[in-house]
Formats: structure tokens, C-alpha cells, sequence
């Protein structure tokens, strides 16, 4: 699904904290900007306008937003619905009305309906697809999932597919990958507003498989809490120009994590099946939902599982309160014999676990039936998108 840019038009702090939180606790993957223009010049594609105040006053920045950006979604949030007002905000432009606070569903079904005009507007190209990989704890596979994942669906796809590794202090996706890289995340995020698609490719280095790699820091303390802004900023600009996006997120949850896990179609959390890993993944979907990254973005990816398992699946899916997505077995001899090599498990034998990644992989670039569902605009009599959206 695609990655929406959205913007909250508000002179109330409170109010913006509220409508972020609302705008990224639904299943749209949702980034937000604020009011000066992007470094990238992007426009948004969701603007949230705050009539609760002088809401005329209001009416002449959503006709400027409005022809700035004729394909943005506009919804108009006042504090009770008027029907004079309603007709005003749409002859301005907004496509949806709602009154303060809005119920949660009706929200992300004009959300939807936004991205899914977005996505017909984007034409030939497909939206992004953000995969995000994160460790319920250190050590548990996250780097071997999203490596083998990222060269499979390159492969498989033969789309564009870039990984990035998020973490600070020698990251090894680059390693792991076999390659050896000039620049890191760092030259990214410290050049954003010239990161077009000849600086990036600067950037990247290229595994045989097709997958590009925008390698990790070799500092300890960077990206760190300072650089979440950027890098949720460096993947809006990674999904104009690519069709896969993976991510090595690590195991901790700093800001770098938090803008990937915001960015993220899905989020796979790597764990094994021994009790820190249960105990952190069930914090760590308590912090997802926390967050509002929706928890229905979350799959649970069973690494290292060997009979006899120290805890039983079922015992597992019951603790977290999650189903498991997928289980790899534990293999160490393929699987560092993989890494070593340079050649993806997927294609490293009639293993178990080469079996298990291209079964996975297959269902990541085929997940049935999803963002198919989304219903088409309904139109209203005056020939405008849906608006009211009004309770
Ligand atoms: N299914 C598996 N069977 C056996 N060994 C595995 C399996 N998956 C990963 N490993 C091994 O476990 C070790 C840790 O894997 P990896 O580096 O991918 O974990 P990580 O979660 O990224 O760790 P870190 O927290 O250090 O980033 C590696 O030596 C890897 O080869
Ligand atoms: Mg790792």
C-alpha cells in the first residue's frame, strides 16, 4: 500500500498531537509533514485543516491547498456539523468533513479511500512496499530475515528493491550481503535535500541478486534519537523511487525505529521461541499499539524453532496474543554457510529453511486479497468525492 504524506494544518499544538497520533494508529502506512513545503518540494497527499477556530478564516487555505495539490485528500475537522460549513469547506476543496473527535473507523475509511485515489493517480508505477524487520531481541535473526528476504524478492520480483540498515555501530547487512560499502545511512540522511536518484545510486551499493543496500552506520551513536525526523523523511523519498522497501530495524525501540515502524506496510517481528523473546514481543506489540503503528501490520516470525521447542507455538501465539505469521527452523550450518557465500538460502539447497524462505518470500510478494477491498468513492450530488462523513 502506499506510503501517505500528510500534513495537519493547525495553529493548536494538542490538536496536532491528537491528529498525528490518530492519522498513524489506522492501517495506512502514514508519514507526516509539516507546513513549509518538503525539502523534496513533495506535496502531501492528506491534509488535515482545524476549522474549530475562526473556521472562515480557514476557507481560503483550502482552495490554496486545494489547487496546489488537486489530487490531495482534505478533510475538514470542525467542531460540529453545520451544514453551511460543511458546503463551504467543500466548495473550498476539502473531500471530507468530520466533526472533533472523529470516530476512529470513519477516519481510516477516508484514509483508505485517499490512498487508493493516490495509488490510481501514481498510474504505471506501483506504490511502495515497506517491510520492516524488528528483533524481539538481539541475536534472534533479524539481520539473516531481512538480508534473505530483501535478495529473494529482488529476485523473484526483479522490481526495484533497496534494504536499508537502520542500525547505529556497524550494521551488518552490507557484511552479510558480501559487499563492501563506500558510503552508509548517514551520507542519506545528512543530504537529504539532495538525495535525487543519482545521488542515492551514489549511495547504494548493488548485491548480484539485483538488491540495492544503503549500508549502516559505522558510528556508535548514530542514527540516533536526533535523526528520526530524517529518516522517516529518507523513506518517503526511497518510496518514489522504489517498488520494495526492507529494513533492518534492530531490536530497540529509538526514533529510527519508530519512523521505519510508521513507514512500514508490515512490520515482521523476529523472534525465537525461548522466553526473553515472548516476554519482549509481548511488550514490544503493547508498544505498537501504543505508538498507533496498527497493530494489524504486525507478524510474527518464528526463528531458530527446533524440536524440542523450549515453548510450545501455541503456547507462544497465546502468550503474545499474536498468531505466528511463519516458522523457520534453526539451521546454523546453512545458514551461515549462506551468509558466508553471499548466496541467498532461498537458493543454498533442498533445505528445511531454504524450503521455509521461499514460501515466505513467495507470500510476501503475492499476500492475497490484500488493499483489494477498498471501496470505490461514492459521489455526492453537487459531483464531489464523498464528504460527509458527519456524526
Ligand atoms: N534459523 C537459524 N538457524 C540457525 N542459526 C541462525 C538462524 N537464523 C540466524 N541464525 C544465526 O544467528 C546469528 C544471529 O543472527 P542475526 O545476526 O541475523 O541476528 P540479529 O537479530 O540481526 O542480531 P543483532 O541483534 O546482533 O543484530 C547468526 O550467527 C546467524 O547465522
Ligand atoms: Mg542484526
Amino acid at each position: 500500500m502506499a506510503q501517505l504524506a500528510a500534513q495537519i494544518i493547525s495553529q493548536d499544538e494538542e490538536f496536532q498531537r491528537q491528529a498525528g497520533r490518530l492519522l498513524r494508529s489506522g492501517p495506512t502506512p502514514m508519514s507526516l509533514v509539516d507546513e513549509r513545503p518538503g525539502r523534496d518540494g513533495a506535496a502531501p497527499d492528506l491534509v488535515i485543516v482545524d476549522l474549530r477556530g475562526d473556521a472562515l478564516s480557514m476557507m481560503p487555505s483550502i482552495e490554496r491547498l486545494r489547487a496546489a495539490s488537486p489530487g490531495a485528500g482534505i478533510f475538514a475537522v470542525a467542531l460540529a456539523a453545520d451544514s453551511d460549513l460543511i458546503l463551504q469547506a467543500m466548495r473550498a476543496g476539502a473531500n471530507e468533513f468530520f466533526t472533533w473527535p472523529p470516530a476512529a473507523e470513519a477516519f481510516h475509511g477516508a484514509i483508505r479511500r485517499t490512498a487508493t485515489r493516490r495509488e490510481a493517480a501514481t498510474g504505471a508505477r506501483p506504490a511502495a512496499t515497506t517491510l520492516v524487520f524488528f528483533g524481539a531481541k538481539g541475536g534472534a535473526g533479524t539481520t539473516t530475515m531481512a538480508v534473505n528476504c530483501g535478495v529473494e524478492i529482488a529476485r523473484l520480483s526483479k522490481r526495484s528493491t533497496v534494504i536499508v540498515d537502520l542500525k547505529p555501530a556497524l550494521g551488518e547487512v552490507a557484511l552479510f550481503l558480501g559487499v563492501r560499502q563506500r558510503y552508509s545511512i548517514l551520507d542519506a540522511i545528512d543530504n537529504l535535500h539532495r538525495l535525487d536518484r543519482e545521488f542515492l545510486r551514489e549511495l547504494l551499493v548493488k548485491h548480484k541478486s539485483g538488491l540495492e543496500i544503503l549500508a549502516g552506520s559505522d558510528h556508535f551513536d548514530r542514527p540516533g534519537a536526533a535523526d528520526g525526523g530524517a529518516i522517516e523523511e529518507l523513506f518517503r523519498l526511497l518510496a518514489r523511487q522504489y517498488e520494495y522497501i526492507l529494513v533492518d530495524a534492530g531490536s530497540q525501540v529509538n526514533s529510527c525505529a519508530v519512523a521505519a515502524l510508521y513507514a512500514a506496510d508490515t512490520i515482521f517481528l523476529v523472534a525465537n521461541p525461548d522466553v526473553p523473546s515472548v516476554r519482549n514481543a509481548q511488550r514490544l506489540l503493547d508498544r505498537v499499539r501504543q505508538l498507533g503503528a496498527c497493530g494489524e501490520r504486525v507478524r510474527v516470525l518464528l526463528n531458530r524453532a527446533a524440536e524440542p521447542y523450549p515453548i510450545p507455538p501455541k503456547q507462544i501465539e497465546g502468550a503474545i496474543g499474536h498468531p505466528i505469521h511463519h516458522t523457520f527452523p534453526s539451521d546454523y550450518k546453512t545458514v551461515s554457510a549462506a551468509l558466508n557465500s553471499g548466496v541467498p538460502l532461498a537458493l543454498s539447497g533442498s533445505t528445511d529453511i531454504a524450503v521455509q524462505f521461499d514460501h515466505f518470500t513467495r507470500g510476501v510478494l503475492d499476500p492475497e486479497g490484500v488493499g483489494t477491498s477498498s471501496p470505490a468513492p461514492k459521489r455526492n450530488r453537487l459531483g464531489l468525492e464523498r464528504l460527509a462523513s458527519i456524526w
